[in-house]
């Protein structure tokens, strides 16, 4: 982990562009260069790479345990990129879908948000949020970001009327994240979950997209 910060934290050998800027300037300008964009079926090696380092970091380091999976489990790569790749392809709305946005560095992916369709077919006119950024480039503006383009596209997808999102309790960054983009709360199951003999709530946000 410590070694994976590293050589990340080394990844801005500062660029050309940054040059005479104080700190403060060097971060607003990367707010600028931000590329965000929906990824493709033809991006999942490289968006499954990242997803895995982003699994990896559940209730390591400096990060939050923010997943039901063990943070030992195996990153079940195939099964993954077999429901990427049907939800990419499939309609939104239709069972199985699904849309990835990713904030792209320079040298690897720094964050994804994802849309998902919910279970139920009932439930076909909401869709299930979840959103990562790798440690090193936390604290910037990049899930914030990325919610925000996620949710300027479902806004304009005349199937989807609300965004849902689950999150732990304890999870206080996720739960302010999301209120910050106009995430409500609406629910919080207290003790809904034991993990590594804790209770852990399990709280319910909401977003409506348009009133019918
Ligand atoms: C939650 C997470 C996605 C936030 O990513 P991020 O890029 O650091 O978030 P942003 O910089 O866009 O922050 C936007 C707002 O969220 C809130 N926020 C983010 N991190 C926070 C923290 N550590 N503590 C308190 N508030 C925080 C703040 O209100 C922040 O606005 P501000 O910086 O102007 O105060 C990131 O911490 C993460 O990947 N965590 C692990 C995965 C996870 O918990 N996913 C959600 C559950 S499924």
């Amino acid at each position: 982990m410590g070694q994976r910060a590293t050589q990340r934290a080394g990844e801005p050998t500062r660029p050309a562009w940054t040059a005479g800027l104080t700190a403060a300037g060097a971060v607003r300008r990367r707010y600028h260069r931000r590329v965000i964009r929906q990824i493709d079926r033809v991006d999942l090696d490289v968006f499954l790479r990242h997803a895995e380092l982003h699994a990896k970091e559940s209730g390591n380091g400096t990060t939050i345990r923010f997943g039901l999976r063990e943070p030992s489990a195996p990153f079940e790569r195939d099964r993954i990129r077999q429901l990427l790749d049907n939800g990419l392809a499939a309609g939104v709305g239709s069972p199985g879908w699904c849309r990835v946005w990713v904030d792209e560095g320079p040298s690897e992916m720094r964050g994804h948000v994802g849309l998902r369709a919910h279970a139920q077919a009932e439930s076909r006119h909401r869709a299930l949020v979840s959103v990562g950024v790798l440690e090193p480039y936390r604290r910037q503006g990049v899930a914030a970001a990325l919610l925000n383009a996620a949710i300027l596209w479902a806004r304009s997808e005349e199937a989807l009327t609300w965004l849902d999102s689950e999150v732990f309790g304890h999870n206080e960054p996720a739960l302010r994240l999301h209120q910050t983009v106009g995430f409500t709360e609406v629910a919080r199951l207290t003790d809904m979950f034991r993990i590594a003999g804790e209770k852990v709530d399990d709280v319910r946000l909401t977003l409506k997209l348009r009133d019918e």
